[in-house]
């Protein structure tokens, strides 16, 4: 007897492969392939898809509207079963997501005018034929393209199509990045290990920032920060002097100044490769009011003492290693009376009150990969993470010297924007 269990598919020569069991096998004997036809009765032969596999397939809605929000109700342990196995048969989409939206296949085929082959997909793309294949196979068992039984014809339909050119989408290729995290993160999690690893050495970090921001910033600026500056607009536009503490690739920034010209924006970050990128795209887009520097917002230089009308810092503060150092630092440039704006996760602190929220999954484990490993790299080590809570992000602001003038629900990313003024000596 022979036996190859999940293997012959992975070969560069099944048919030589089978043809050898052949060979080495006595005469008459039994050749057992696990993959797909089996030598099990008729009544019982199966296409190599397992009872879990099946029911990986079947969703079960377990999600209980709750106020708006989603809850997670306790569940029986079928339906647990049947849940988690819907998440592990996700997380495997959600990769082939990624593909989709990295190499380009979601863009031809959103702009394909008829259903295609595989043939001609891989074409369009300039893609491997194969490779292009297999992708299809995971994309039609996973119900996002659309394949005709008969013709063998591959599309999108229509109505998915929005979602797939929506910025939301430039979130999955995060995961693989994330992934390329685990080894490190793997052995944070160890007592002996290290406390943490920070964004300057994950370059690639940078490139994927840039990426969404590309698509969001115009969006973010005009949607959900300028529309709450009441009079501070008018300073803008008369001209003020703003700096955005930790910029990333300084999409925001320049957005920004676009919008106000006669204002002088300088965007600082600790991130080497986050700068490269802001300036380069500062000269390829001629802009005169934008300055880019590198320097670490714990410790800012000392001539910058009340020197800005107006700070912002979005999604930056809890990714320091001392964001009271960040914040005492921005309330120290400010000028008497000048804005901060501060822009952090929209979530509660305590794990009760996200039971059920996706987006809360999304931002602890985003976290724990990226920005709680990022903040404990180096000491003090905070390790705020992602989901500090809008309930400790208050009183850390008044404790800072800020007064809280406003706040808002965010409409492009699921955050909320505190909008501060500075006081002079003492709490707010
Ligand atoms: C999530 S990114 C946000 C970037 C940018 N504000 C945006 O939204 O596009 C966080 C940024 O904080 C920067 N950062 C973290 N700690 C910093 C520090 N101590 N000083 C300056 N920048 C820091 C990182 O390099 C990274 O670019």
């Amino acid at each position: 007897m022979a036996y190859a269990y999940d293997v012959v598919h992975d070969t560069s020569d099944p048919n030589k492969v089978l043809s050898e069991i052949h060979r080495v096998l006595k005469a008459e004997k039994l050749m057992a392939d696990n993959r797909r036809e089996t030598t099990l009765p008729d009544n019982r032969k199966h296409t190599g898809s397992s009872h879990h596999t099946q029911r990986m397939i079947i969703s079960v809605t377990v999600l209980v509207q709750n106020k708006g929000r989603l809850s997670l109700s306790t569940m029986e342990a079928p339906a647990f079963e049947i849940y988690m196995n819907d998440v592990i048969g996700n997380g495997f989409l959600a990769l082939s997501v990624c593909v989709g939206k990295e190499m380009g296949l979601y863009d031809e085929m959103c702009s394909l005018e008829s259903p295609a082959t595989v043939q001609q997909i891989a074409d369009k793309t300039n893609l491997k034929e194969r490779y292009v294949k297999e992708w299809l196979g995971s994309m039609v068992a996973g119900k996002i393209v659309e394949v005709d039984q008969d013709s063998r014809l591959y599309h999108i339909p229509d109505q998915y199509k929005d979602y797939l050119k929506n910025p939301m989408i430039t979130m999955a290729p995060i995961m693989t990045l994330l992934a390329n995290q685990y080894r490190k993160l793997k052995s944070c999690f160890t007592r002996q290990g290290p406390n943490g690893y920070d964004f300057r050495g994950y370059p690639e970090y940078y490139s994927w920032l840039e990426s969404i921001r590309e698509v969001m910033a115009d969006d973010i600026v005009d949607k959900d920060m300028i529309p709450h500056y009441g009079d501070l607009i008018d300073k803008l536009t008369e001209g003020a002097i703003v700096a955005d503490i930790g910029c990333g690739t300084g999409n925001i920034c320049i957005a920004f100044a676009k919008r106000f010209p006669k204002t002088t924006f300088l965007g600082l970050d600790y991130g080497g490769e986050a700068i490269a990128k802001g300036r380069a795209l500062v000269s390829k887009e001629k802009i005169t009011n934008v300055e880019f520097e590198q320097v670490d917002a714990t410790d800012m230089p000392q001539s910058w003492g009340n020197r800005f009308d107006m700070a912002y810092a979005y999604d930056v503060v809890h990714d320091t290693s001392d964001p009271n150092k960040v914040l005492s630092e921005i309330h120290r440039i400010l000028k008497a009376d000048g804005i901060f704006s501060l822009v952090e996760i929209d979530m509660q602190s305590p794990h009760y009150e996200n039971k059920g929220d996706p987006m809360a999954v999304m931002n602890y484990t985003f976290s724990m990969y990226s920005c709680l490993p990022n903040s404990l790299a180096v000491p003090p080590s905070a390790g705020l993470g992602a989901c500090w809570g809008v309930d400790k992000i208050r009183p850390c602001l008044v404790q800072t010297g800020f007064k809280i003038v406003k706040e808002e629900q965010q409409t492009v990313e699921p955050n909320r924007h505190f909008i501060c003024k500075k006081i002079v000596g003492g709490m707010a």
